[in-house]
């Protein structure tokens, strides 16, 4: 018999609400995955405003689940878990997304999995079938984190193995395109830009940090783009794009081959906003050695959604990960770095 797990995910500015079928001996099945974004209420801001997003969560969020299950043509009692992000992120946001689904399941008699944001990220490769050896590495690229990690056996523990010690990779991708003028969120509009440019244009440096260092820092990089761009006022921005994507796609690419070598993995995991980045995707996999194998979800996977918290809650649920009844109120949110990230963001 199928079970179907609920996802929900609103730890920044994306709502998101998914469905995905369970089934023994079978890859997990993505039945629906709606997201609500928010774009529109923090643009003028320049990065997200934690109050906005959380009223913006609490108006969607109900509408949100409600679609997921009628795009995946189910009723809320053919449900058997849900899932939910309760850390890292924004503490209002959390405590919208962990309370709706807290009430849903006592609502509806089923367990509460409490998810971690950066470890869904990492198992939406789970959603394209992807058959991982353990233990493997893993890369988080995203807006607020850049980290390396172990991931062990069945996805249980998270060992790191790397940070951004100033910026992550999103944020400099962010802050970079501000600094062009070009809209938030930055790394998509730095990478299509990046398409009509030359790479090697500007020397822009690579904080590489000692061969015997898997950290990376980024913020050296922005405040070169920022002289680059006050000496060259008519400077080509394709150009400055293509090369300032380079130097970010160069520190990433280097620092993972070294700790894969390090740590003798055979699979990578690479995972978040700027794992969706076609540049990155096509040197990481000529750098790796063919015998390595390398997942990084599909690029709608890739940001925020609903379908990575449903996947890890479908792992964690089989491994009895999950809570019920008066132990609803005893799942906590948690802020941690990701309150750090919207400070950067707004600051960028
Ligand atoms: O994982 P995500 O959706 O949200 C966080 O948890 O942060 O990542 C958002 C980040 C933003 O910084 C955005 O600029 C970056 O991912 N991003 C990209 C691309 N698409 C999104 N960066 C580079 N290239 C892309 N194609
Ligand atoms: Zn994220």
């Amino acid at each position: 018999m199928p079970f179907y797990v609920l996802g929900i995910e609103s730890s920044c500015d994306e709502t998101s609400a998914a469905i995905v079928r369970v089934e023994e001996g079978q890859p997990l099945a993505l039945l629906s995955d709606v997201t609500a974004r928010q774009e529109e209420v923090h643009e003028r801001w320049g990065g997200v405003v934690p109050e906005l997003a959380s009223r913006r969560h609490l108006e969607s969020l109900l509408p949100v689940v409600k679609t997921a299950l009628e795009n995946a043509k189910l009723t809320y009692p053919e449900i058997s878990a849900i899932a939910v992000t309760n850390r890292p992120g924004l503490i209002g946001s959390l405590m919208i997304g962990v309370n709706c689904a807290r009430t849903l399941a006592y609502g509806l008699g089923v367990p509460l999995i409490p998810i971690n944001h950066l470890e869904a990220h990492l198992a939406a490769v789970l959603l394209d079938g992807a058959k991982i050896e353990f233990p493997c590495a893993g890369l988080i690229i995203s807006g607020g984190h850049t980290s390396l990690y172990e991931i062990q056996e069945g996805w249980t523990g998270f060992k790191p193995l790397g940070h951004t010690r100033d910026d992550a990779a999103g944020e400099a991708f962010d802050k970079g395109a501000r600094l062009m003028g070009l809209p938030y969120p930055g790394g998509p509009q730095v990478s299509k830009l990046a398409e009509a440019g030359n790479p090697k244009a500007v020397d822009f440096p690579r904080a590489l940090l000692g061969r015997d260092q898997t950290d990376f820092s980024f913020s050296g990089l922005k405040t070169s783009l920022s002289y680059h761009l006050r000496d060259n006022p008519q400077a080509n921005i394709p150009d400055v794009c293509a090369s300032y994507q380079e130097a970010i796609v160069d520190a990433l690419v280097t620092k993972t081959v070294q700790a894969m070598k390090r740590g003798n993995y055979r699979h990578l995991v690479v995972a978040g906003g700027v794992a969706a980045n076609g540049r990155l995707r096509t040197k990481l996999r000529a750098a790796l050695p063919p015998f390595i194998s390398l997942h990084i979800p599909r690029p709608a996977l890739c940001t925020d959604n609903g379908a990575m918290i449903a996947a890890l809650g479908s792992v964690r649920f089989a491994q009895g990960a999950h809570v019920s009844g008066a132990e609803l109120y005893d799942v906590e949110v948690s802020p941690s770095t990701e309150a750090k990230r919207a400070r950067g963001k707004q600051k960028a």
